[in-house]
């Protein structure tokens, strides 16, 4: 199959008309959103929806997102509380997704057989836009091939998608840079099951009753079971092993700079530490106290972390609260909770 990539924004018409007719005709296509980009079906069909496991290698009880136009459209596929509204009214559309009990119209294929369905309202106007043309909702997933990075420009999507799917909708490169937060919602309570930009605090303020799920920072345990199935895979990880050091206990220069004498490694850096560190397999992910860009430049990075063709990499640990938490939650995930310095780690 030829995979063909369009420039879009919300008023090209003409191919969002294209993409529309697609989507409609069960095939899948790849569209930009705030977070990452998603790789979209007819939310209703589920032959096409079992084409989106096949085109990403995903495993069939790992459940899709679907994606409405507007807060209110979740009442064709969900049951919907007071909290949903509440939330909706706040965030949506935007980096958001919620779980609620499903309606029989969602087919069992995109909940992975579960009662419940994560229902998310982008606020890309692409994404937005594509949605209201269709006319349906849309079932997508990050649109990386299984244990990939999520990607984040459609050239990622390309280099992951090329000859699987007939369309790439390319938005540029996406705002927010990793996938949504996912919470888990009834009348009175969150469990926030995936971090991303809308943190904690900002739930808190809607909900006070905020539990964050076990594996968004531990490692889950052997015969855990997850409250999301998307949990329990192994998530990326670079080619190269990935340490995270804890600058609190060792020096982070001083460190890596030996590390260049006597290693084949890449450093993922603060902007202010360039100049500090030998100019060889620099990755710098933004300023010290700009989270928003490095959230934003996080799965760039790692995948250009995976052309160098090193043999380990460093990098800051993240903070774990606040907005720092997604990058947290993904990086520990990426170096398999490899953490120097600390309690449990080679501290100084
Ligand atoms: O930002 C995003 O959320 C992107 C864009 C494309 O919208 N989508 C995305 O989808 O990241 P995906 O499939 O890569 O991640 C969805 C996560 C998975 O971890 C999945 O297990 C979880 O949401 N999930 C989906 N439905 C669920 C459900 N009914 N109950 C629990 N977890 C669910
Ligand atoms: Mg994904």
């Amino acid at each position: 199959m030829v995979t063909e990539v369009l420039r879009v924004n919300k008023d090209s018409y003409d191919i969002l008309s294209k993409a529309s007719l697609l989507l409609n005709k069960g095939e899948l296509v790849a569209i930009p959103t705030e977070t990452v980009y998603g790789l979209g079906a007819n939310a209703y069909d589920k032959n096409a929806c079992l084409n989106i496991f096949k085109a990403k290698g995903r495993p069939s009880d790992n459940p899709l997102i679907v994606h409405i136009a507007e807060p209110q459209d979740a009442e064709k596929i969900a049951f919907t509380n007071d909290l949903y509204y509440k939330l909706a009214q706040k965030f949506m559309p935007g980096p958001l997704t919620i779980i609620l009990p499903k309606k029989e119209i969602i087919p069992n294929e995109v909940t992975a057989g579960l009662d419940s369905v994560a229902i998310r309202c982008p606020v890309h106007p692409v994404a937005n836009a594509l949605i209201k043309i269709s006319g349906i909702p849309i079932a997508a997933p990050s649109a990386n091939s299984s244990g990939k990075p999520s990607p984040t420009t459609a050239q990622h999507v390309y280099d992951d998608m090329n000859g699987k799917i007939p369309l790439i909708l390319d938005g540029g490169e996406c705002d927010v840079g990793v996938e949504s937060t996912v919470i888990k919602i009834t009348e009175s309570e969150i469990v926030l099951l995936r971090p991303g930009a809308v943190t904690v605090e900002m739930l808190k303020e809607i909900c006070p009753n905020v539990t964050i799920a076990g594996a968004v920072k531990e490692e889950l345990q052997a015969g855990q079971v997850p409250l999301s199935p998307g949990m329990k895979y192994k998530h990326y990880a670079p080619q190269a092993n990935l340490y995270l050091i804890d600058d609190r206990y060792i020096d982070f220069i001083e460190f890596t700079k030996e590390k260049q004498k006597t290693e084949n490694c890449a450093i993922m850096c603060y902007n202010e530490e360039i100049e500090l560190l030998e100019n060889k397999n620099l990755l710098p992910v933004g300023n010290k106290d700009d989270i928003k860009k490095q959230t934003q430049r996080l799965f760039i990075i790692l995948r250009e972390a995976d052309k160098l063709g090193v043999e380990t990499i460093y990098a800051h640990l993240p903070n774990d609260e606040g907005e720092s938490l997604a990058i947290y939650n993904r990086m520990i995930r990426a170096c398999a909770h490899r953490v120097l310095g600390g309690i449990n780690g080679e501290g100084k």
